[in-house]
């Protein structure tokens, strides 16, 4: 027994930051494991590195089901059957119902692209450069009904330079990130990191 928390990435895409948790996951006091990487989409490149790392992978369209509901239920179903204990999002882009994000509360974290609360949802990057902004960064958070609004775990800034486009932006975000997740995860799984309703 490894004593590990047993963790699941949900991807829809590249998956560098489902990259940098298995990276550092696999140092032997972190206190999480990979067990299992789902993707909504068959076609995510991070479901081939997961498949490469010898970690399980799964992966269903919600189109194949009737509902959002008939989806989540089978995806908790693949979850369960990892016996996962956390929940980690990855670039996943699909909306969850209250149903599931309450299935998995305090157990489900999310990072995304902003100092949350500003800029939720997408094109964060171009909006913070628009608006003017001096600074953008990454939230890692527990992950709650209402989009992007869960509380806190760590964030990371990072400041918006002249001449930025989101892709710059976005790069030097990205760095941030996928040094925060890691850490983020690694609260949550030793139990430094509690969700308060
Ligand atoms: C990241 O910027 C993440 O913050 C956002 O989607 C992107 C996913 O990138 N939610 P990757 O698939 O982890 O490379």
């Amino acid at each position: 027994m490894s004593g590990k928390k047993r963790v699941a990435v949900l991807i829809s895409g590249r998956g560098s930051n489902m990259t940098a948790l298995i990276e550092a996951a696999k140092a032997p006091d972190y206190p999480a494991e990979i067990v299992g990487v789902f993707s909504n989409r068959a076609a995510a490149p991070g479901l081939e590195t997961a498949r490469a790392e010898g970690i399980d992978t799964a992966n269903l369209a919600q189109s194949s089901f009737e509902s959002r509901l008939d989806f989540e239920n089978a995806l908790t179903g693949i979850l369960e059957g990892w016996a996962v204990d956390y929940v980690c999002l990855a670039g996943f882009m699909r909306i969850l119902t209250s149903e599931f994000t309450n299935r998995w509360l305090g157990k489900a974290i999310n990072i995304h692209p902003s100092l949350l609360p500003a800029y939720k949802g997408l094109d964060t990057h171009a909006r913070a450069i628009s608006d003017g902004a001096l600074e953008a960064g990454c939230t890692v958070h527990f992950v709650t009904p209402g989009l992007d609004e869960g509380p806190a775990i760590l964030q990371a800034r990072v400041p918006i330079k002249p001449g930025d486009t989101a892709e710059t932006l976005a790069a030097r975000v990205l760095v941030e990130e996928h040094k925060l997740y890691p850490e983020a995860l690694r609260l949550l799984a030793s139990g430094e990191a509690t969700y308060q309703g």
